[in-house]
């Protein structure tokens, strides 16, 4: 038995309970704040909250492509429900880079979430607590990952926690953005691949809006002490300087796969490589001795035209087996989604947009509303389609349209 098919020593979680919950609580006149159809919080979200944060959560590469893409690839499969199976009994959990997790479902890693609700990246963090999954936090977090960790801690000491890392070209500052991600209880790093260079977004050019220029996204870099010490002035007396002395640091499209031996020396636990879409590269990331891949296209921000994040993951999945923990990312706005990226070959899912939505629209009590309608409905459609375990599922759970 590997450590992955160990059975959940924790009792499982029944998720679907929350369905009751909602219905019960209408009994008492209370209905959900918030839509339970995760797909509709986008429009709620655009009625409700600003024009710049809004469109900056909700905008994409180009003309939106990549964004349809991702939903019309999720889309084209078809679950095929199977009967009499005895679904009664249920357990989500999945092991994930060494650690039991109650359900196959993180948050994603997204950037200044400040815009979006003024308790940002804690509430975020301790909605994911309260629900026992991991947060993926943002190199380029409001808040700094000391304050996120404390959040986590505050809901669940030692609460699973994983860092985001936008590689910076200076070498001390990524080396002290590990060493104070690891200090403060990060676990497994996630190195995102696909923004060296920030793509063409008309949502924001259109409102020339850019959180990072006025200074917002960027307080672990300000927090760094090897950031501040490439600073004439600390930042409070020269914030221009130090947002361009970011700007100018935040990435380097020189990076190739050789330099990952760098991170692989200064990083002792697992390594994720985020936006991987073409099976080679994700043979690279195993040759290069990388724990696990996200496909991912970063929810249709980077490249317009992209292939469908849903449409590489079956072949990617086939070429790495068993070398690489495959997750996915783009797309995911229901528990079907969830149930389809499982039977294609991710091990669990990173839910993007419709965390950061209900974030904005009811704090740390939106959040939990969206994971939790997404984990009750992806257990129900388990359930309802013949399934107890996440581990079930394969591609004969589905079929595929056109
Ligand atoms: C992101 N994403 C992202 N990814 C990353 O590695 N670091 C980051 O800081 C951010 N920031 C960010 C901000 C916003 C507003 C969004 C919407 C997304 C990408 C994110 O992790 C994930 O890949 C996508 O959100 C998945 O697409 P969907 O499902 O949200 O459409």
């Amino acid at each position: 038995m590997t450590a992955s098919d160990a059975p959940n020593p924790v009792p499982a979680k029944d998720w679907s309970a929350f369905q009751y919950e909602i219905y019960l609580n209408g009994i008492a006149g209370t209905v959900p704040r918030l839509p339970t159809d995760l797909s509709r919080l986008e429009q709620v979200a655009e009625r409700r909250l600003g024009p710049g944060p809004v469109g900056y959560v909700a905008g994409a590469a180009g003309d939106g492509k990549t964004v349809r893409a991702n939903r019309e690839a999720l889309d084209r499969w078809r679950i095929v429900p199977r009967m009499l199976r005895d679904v009664h009994q249920r357990d989500l959990s999945v092991e994930l880079f060494g650690t039991r997790l109650p359900a196959p479902v993180a948050l994603a890693p997204v950037g200044v979430l400040s815009i979006m609700h003024p308790d940002a990246e804690p509430a975020a963090a301790r909605a994911a607590a309260a629900q026992g999954l991991p947060l993926i936090l943002s190199t380029a977090s409001s808040t700094t990952l000391e304050q996120v960790a404390e959040a986590m801690d505050g809901v669940a000491a030692g609460a699973e926690r994983w860092f985001q890392l936008y590689w910076p070209k200076d070498r001390e500052v990524t080396v002290s953005l590990l060493t104070r991600a690891a200090k403060s209880g990060y676990r497994v790093l996630f190195v995102t691949l696909d923004t060296w260079l920030l793509a063409w977004r008309p949502r924001d050019l259109d409102q020339a809006y850019l959180p990072f220029l006025r200074g917002v996204g960027t307080a672990n870099y300000f927090s760094d002490p090897a950031f501040q010490a490439g600073l004439a002035k600390p930042v409070h007396e020269d914030l221009n300087a130090a947002v361009l002395h970011f700007a100018q640091m935040f990435a380097d499209p020189a990076k190739t796969w050789a330099d990952l031996e760098f991170l692989r020396a200064h990083w002792d636990g697992p390594i994720v490589l985020k936006g991987v879409l073409h099976p080679d590269d994700a043979l690279r990331a195993a040759d290069a001795g990388m724990d696990g891949i996200v496909v991912s296209n970063h929810g249709g921000r980077q490249v317009n035209g992209a292939i469908g994040a849903a449409d590489a993951l079956p072949g990617i999945a086939q070429a790495v087996g068993d070398r690489l923990t495959v997750l996915f990312d783009s797309g995911v706005r229901g528990g079907d989604d969830v149930f389809k990226a499982l039977a294609l070959g991710a091990k669990a899912v990173l839910l993007g947009r419709p965390y950061a939505y209900g974030l904005g629209l009811d704090g740390q009590a939106g959040v939990e509303h969206v994971l939790r309608c997404l984990l009750a409905e992806f257990d129900l459609t388990l359930a309802l389609s013949g399934y107890t375990e996440p581990g079930q599922l394969t591609a004969d759970a589905l079929t595929r349209e056109r």
